[in-house]
């Protein structure tokens, strides 16, 4: 049962951002570099439970050098963007679905769930409040993130008593450098990013800490991304550093690697499945090694494959390289069932197509 609904304390900032100044970064923007005016704050304690919510001006947290973050990571996030569409309507795309991640999250990290009614609130009233910093242009968005960390001031290894969460919202373009140019991505034979009965499906910020020396790697090879293969058998693709993997196959079916435990379930994984059931195409959950991928690469079997996650929408896979050579997807360029079904989500997304499941959310 959810706890009634938190009043919110709405203190507008003094010094807002002049609009000339918000204009002029808005002509490039980047991922995460941009920042909003505000943020929501809402703290929890073992005694009162969640109180003191607010919208506040965006500042620094102080912050005890014994809080337990900083020295056990007790952290969570989630990742999900409001857009504007072309009728000027601010939108959420599955909020709910953020919410009910964030609690398993929270249930993992051994932190308290915050009721999604809050949640979606405190997401609300920071967009409301920044609206103006939400933007307009196809591949723009305002990148939200909702996060909650362990504050008390104590070095005992065990749950916190005391957590803040926060949202926090940021005008975000392309999350790849090349636009919607083909990625390439390492496999990473050296590093995995998590075990059975480990954190894989929880968005805790230590398994991102986990993924960085990997994502290096990639990069040092000139990738954009590394795809990370199962922890037991160093056999089965898992997923992206930050993003679902799906595979088209020659017969038009899509394969996509289950919800083992070890991945996170996307919630844009999870629209594209529904998504291309609605075209027709059938999507089978389940392992994808591999050596298969070399061997449906080189027989030409594997058509098209591509990565997808809020931050990044649907990015095709045009080459894939490891420590034993390089092979490319297709043609190496993004395929024809990639785009549809990027084109199919983004329609939605900016309200240009019927959005018959109910996945936007007005505010
Ligand atoms: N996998 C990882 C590791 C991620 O960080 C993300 C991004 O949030 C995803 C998958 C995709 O999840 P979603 O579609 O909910 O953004
Ligand atoms: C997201 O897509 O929201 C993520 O958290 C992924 C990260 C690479 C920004």
């Amino acid at each position: 049962a959810a706890s009634p609904r938190l009043p919110f304390a709405v203190k507008p900032t003094a010094h807002p951002v002049p609009e000339a100044d918000r204009l002029k970064a808005f002509e490039a923007l980047g991922f995460g570099t941009l920042f909003s005016d505000h943020m929501a704050v809402i703290r929890w304690s073992a005694d009162k439970g969640w109180h003191s919510a607010e919208i506040t001006a965006r500042a620094p947290f102080p912050i005890d050098p014994a809080a337990s973050v900083l020295h056990y990571a007790q952290e969570i996030f989630e990742g999900m963007k409001a857009y504007r569409t072309a009728d000027g309507r601010a939108v959420l795309f599955r909020p709910q679905e953020n919410a009910r991640r964030f609690n398993e999250s929270a249930r993992r990290m051994a932190m308290p769930e915050l009721p999604e009614e809050d949640f979606l609130a405190a997401v609300e009233g920071l967009v409301k409040i920044d609206a103006r910093w939400i933007p307009q242009g196809e591949g723009s968005s305002l990148y939200l993130r909702p996060f909650m960390f362990a504050s008390e001031t104590f070095l005992g290894v065990r749950p916190s008593k005391e957590y803040i969460f926060c949202v926090i919202a940021s005008p975000v373009g392309p999350y790849f450098k090349g636009g919607a140019k083909p990625v390439k991505i390492w496999v990473s034979e050296t590093y995995t990013r998590a075990a059975a009965g480990g954190t894989g499906a929880a968005k805790c910020g230590g398994n991102y800490a986990a993924s960085l020396v990997a994502q290096a790697e990639a990069a040092a090879h000139g990738c954009d991304q590394v795809v990370f293969l199962d922890a037991a058998e160093h056999r089965w693709v898992e997923e992206l550093g930050g993003m679902n993997v799906f595979f088209v196959l020659e017969d038009g079916s899509i394969v996509t690697p289950p919800l083992s435990g070890t991945i996170l379930p996307g919630i844009t994984r999870k629209s594209l499945i529904s998504l291309a059931a609605d075209e027709g195409l059938t999507v089978r959950e389940e392992p994808y090694s591999f050596d298969r991928w070399q061997a449906d690469a080189a027989s030409g079997r594997l058509k098209e494959a591509f990565a997808c996650g809020t931050a990044a929408v649907v990015a095709g896979i045009g080459a894939v390289k490891f420590s034993g050579g390089e092979f490319r997807i297709g043609d190496g360029e993004t395929g024809p069932v990639t785009t549809r079904l990027r084109e199919a989500l983004v329609g939605i997304q900016r309200g240009q197509t019927n959005d018959r499941n109910g996945w936007l959310h007005t505010l």
